[in-house]
Formats: structure tokens, C-alpha cells, sequence
């Protein structure tokens, strides 16, 4: 799906993530949407923090499904130097639940000696701002910058020896895997103007057709939600008046009103894919860009010979000519 995105602050994000790895950094927290938790990560940030232990907390759990979520957890615990743990809003300790993980990752760090710093991250509407204000509008203190840091770095003291970085703007990386550009703008990620809805709501529609049917027959009251999708959307219009006079389908509006039920939860708890799915998505998007990085050497190469042979044909004229 073609996502028209704006690199944005994403060269300033990335220099503040360089300049925080070199200034000193022990845990890279990062915040996935527990409803995409693959497609919510970032790539670009994994190769900027390579080396260190990585926290990923899939966050607004309360909209993923539960079984899927451990799932996911169990898939980022089995990785090396890597934790995870589930979070949302309504918790009542989100800094508790970090302090121990990370220490669990980081264990010589610690003490005002030897702090425990960590760097904290995710994509657009993940909840970030919502987490750190229950920091900042706690106990934890917020600090000014440290020289050699750029000035936008924010500076969380969760506790003594423990401290926070968030870098704001954002890295948002080309979206290589089709499935996680429709994830995304599902999940409200992406700015509305940046992709088509109708096309984002007809994959939504797949999604749940292949592993929420129920859901779409209970919320809109689908006798038989398996039919092709565009019929499935159709009828989504139908139910809420999203129809023009003569029967027309507002095919955008429609689309509108179950992208706003999923982002809400009224479709209940749903993750749009699973640890394998991503994998598998994954692995196709390697293969399809060798296929092209190999298509565009083989039309390099073929472009150089054609310019030797030129050459070669040229000089072989200048040698006739001075006969
Ligand atoms: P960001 O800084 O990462 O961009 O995200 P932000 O905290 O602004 O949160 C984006 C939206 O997600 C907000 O809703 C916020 O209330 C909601 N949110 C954050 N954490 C959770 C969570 O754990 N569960 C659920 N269900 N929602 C969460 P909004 O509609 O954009 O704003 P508002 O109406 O809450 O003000």
C-alpha cells in the first residue's frame, strides 16, 4: 500500500539516538501497539542500539487479544538480551513494572555511581505521552539536558539511579512489508491523509474475516460475514446510513466508521497478526528485495557493457582512421 509519510524530524531523532548511545545507554525500552506488535517495531532503531538489551512493553493491551499478547510476549522473551512485558493505561504502576525489567536486564547498573539509563521509543500514537505523563506527573522528576546532548532530550529520573530518555520527533522508517503499512493505518499510526482508508478498511476487513468472523456478524449484524469484503463493507455502510439517495455505498465513509469502531475497541479485543504471520511477511519482503536489488545490478551491469562495447567499437574506428 503506497503510505505517503514525511521523514519529518527523522535525521534530529536519529543524531539524538547516536548521541545518547555514545553519551552512555543500558536498556532500550520500546513501546509496540499490542495490536501489532510486529509492525509496530521499529527497524531503524533496533540497528541504531544494536548491542544493547532491549525492553519491548506492548502497550494498550487492553485493545489486543489476550491469548495473542502472551503469544507475542513469549516470542520477544525467548529473544537474547531481551524482555518483554504487557502494559496499558489503566495500570496503576507502569514505572514499577519497567524499574524491574530493566533492572532484570541491566543488573551491574545501578546506584547513583553506575545509573541505570535507559532510552524509551515507539511509533506515533502508541501511548508514549501518555506513559511518561504518569511519570512526570508523579514522583519522577524531569531534568534538564546533559552537555553533549542535543537540547531536545528529555531527561526522566524514575528513581534514584534510574533515568529515563525519551527523543522526541519520530524515526519512521520505509515500509517494506504491505500488511504492516495496513496494520499501521489501521491502528491510527499513520496520518489519515497519508493512505486511502477504503483500501485500509477492505484489509481490516480480510484480517477479521480470517481470524474474528464473529465479530463483524455481532457488531453489525452480518448473517454471513464470509463474503467477499467489498460486500462485507457494503453492508457496514448500510447498517449506519452510509448510503447515498438511489443506494450508493460511501465507500470512504463506511470505511470510516469501522476503522473508528476497531481504533475504539467496539470490535472487541483484536491483534492483527501473530509472531509467525510477521515472520513469514518478513521473509517475503527479503526475498522480493534481493529480487530487485538483483534486477537493478543485472540492468547496471548490462548498461556498463553497453557503454565498453561503445567505447571499444569507438576506438576501433580511430585506429581505422589513422591507417
Ligand atoms: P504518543 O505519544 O505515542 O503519540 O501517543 P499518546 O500518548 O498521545 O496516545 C495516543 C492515543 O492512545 C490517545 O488517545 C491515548 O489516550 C490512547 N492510549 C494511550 N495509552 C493507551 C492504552 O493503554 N490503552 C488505550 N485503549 N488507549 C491508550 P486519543 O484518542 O488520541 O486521545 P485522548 O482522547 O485520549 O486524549
Amino acid at each position: 500500500m503506497p503510505i505517503h509519510w514525511f521523514p519529518g524530524h527523522m535525521n534530529a531523532t536519529r543524531q539524538a539516538i547516536r548521541d545518547r548511545v555514545k553519551a552512555g545507554l543500558d536498556v532500550v525500552i520500546e513501546l509496540l501497539d499490542a495490536r501489532l506488535p510486529g509492525s509496530s517495531s521499529n527497524p531503524l532503531l533496533a540497528s541504531l542500539t544494536t548491542g544493547r538489551a532491549a525492553l519491548k512493553v506492548l502497550n494498550k493491551q487492553d485493545l489486543a487479544d489476550p491469548l495473542l499478547t502472551e503469544r507475542w510476549l513469549a516470542h520477544y522473551n525467548a529473544q537474547p538480551h531481551t524482555r518483554a512485558i504487557g502494559l496499558d493505561a489503566s495500570d496503576k504502576s507502569p514505572a514499577r513494572a519497567l524499574i524491574r525489567a530493566c533492572r532484570e536486564l541491566a543488573p551491574n547498573r545501578g546506584g547513583l555511581d553506575k545509573p541505570l539509563r535507559v532510552l524509551i521509543c515507539g511509533i506515533p500514537n502508541v501511548g508514549k505521552s501518555t506513559l511518561i505523563n504518569t511519570f512526570v506527573g508523579r514522583r519522577a522528576a524531569k531534568t534538564g539536558d546533559e552537555p553533549g546532548i542535543t537540547k531536545t532530550e528529555q531527561k526522566i529520573v524514575l528513581e534514584d539511579g534510574f533515568y529515563l530518555f525519551d527523543t522526541p520527533g519520530m524515526l519512521w522508517p520505509r515500509i517494506s512489508i504491505a500488511q504492516s503499512g495496513y496494520h499501521l493505518a489501521a491502528s491510527g499510526a499513520i496520518g489519515r491523509n497519508a493512505f486511502d482508508e477504503t483500501e485500509v478498511a477492505l484489509e481490516l476487513i480480510l484480517v477479521l474475516q480470517r481470524h474474528y468472523p464473529e465479530r463483524l456478524s455481532e457488531r453489525y449484524g452480518l448473517p454471513n460475514p464470509l463474503v467477499p469484503e467489498e460486500e462485507v463493507l457494503a453492508a457496514i455502510g448500510a447498517k449506519r446510513g452510509a448510503k447515498v439517495r438511489g443506494g450508493d455505498v460511501q465507500w470512504h465513509k463506511a470505511a470510516e466508521m469501522l476503522l473508528t469502531d476497531f481504533r475504539a475497541g467496539q470490535l472487541g479485543r483484536i491483534t492483527l497478526e501473530t509472531p509467525e504471520e510477521m515472520a513469514e511477511w518478513r521473509r517475503q519482503a527479503a526475498e522480493a528485495e534481493a529480487a530487485r536489488q538483483a534486477a537493478a545490478d543485472a540492468e547496471r551491469a548490462a548498461e556498463k557493457l553497453k557503454r565498453s562495447g561503445r567505447r571499444t567499437s569507438g576506438g576501433t574506428g580511430g585506429a581505422q582512421a589513422g591507417d
